[in-house]
């Protein structure tokens, strides 16, 4: 689930600036499992915050936001986890 449709939805929408060695939180790597490591593991309080949806909601106020698509899919995973 999350290699195969969460990583796409961040790489796409998030990765040009928080890509590893760019804007902190640095979650975005180039391939999926490391991203997924990195989201877990190294920047729990994204879950955290996706959980309570500002991953989902909008750290940037309106500037990047993920489509209701991208959001469904993003619940969709946390709901697995
Ligand atoms: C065009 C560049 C750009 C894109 C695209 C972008 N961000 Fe950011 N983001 C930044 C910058 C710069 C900062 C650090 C400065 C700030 O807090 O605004 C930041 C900060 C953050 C923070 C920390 C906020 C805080 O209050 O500490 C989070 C979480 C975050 N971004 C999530 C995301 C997510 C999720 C996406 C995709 C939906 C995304 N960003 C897309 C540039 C971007």
């Amino acid at each position: 689930m999350f290699v195969s449709r969460v990583y796409t939805t961040v790489a796409g929408t998030c990765g040009s600036c928080h890509s590893e060695g760019q804007t902190e939180p640095a979650f975005v790597a180039g391939d999926a499992d490391r991203t997924y490591e990195l989201i877990t593991l190294e920047y729990p309080e994204l879950i955290d915050t996706f959980q309570r949806t500002a991953l989902i909601l909008d750290p940037h106020e309106g500037a990047y936001v993920f489509s209701a698509a991208e959001r469904n899919t993003i619940e969709a995973w946390l709901r697995l986890e």
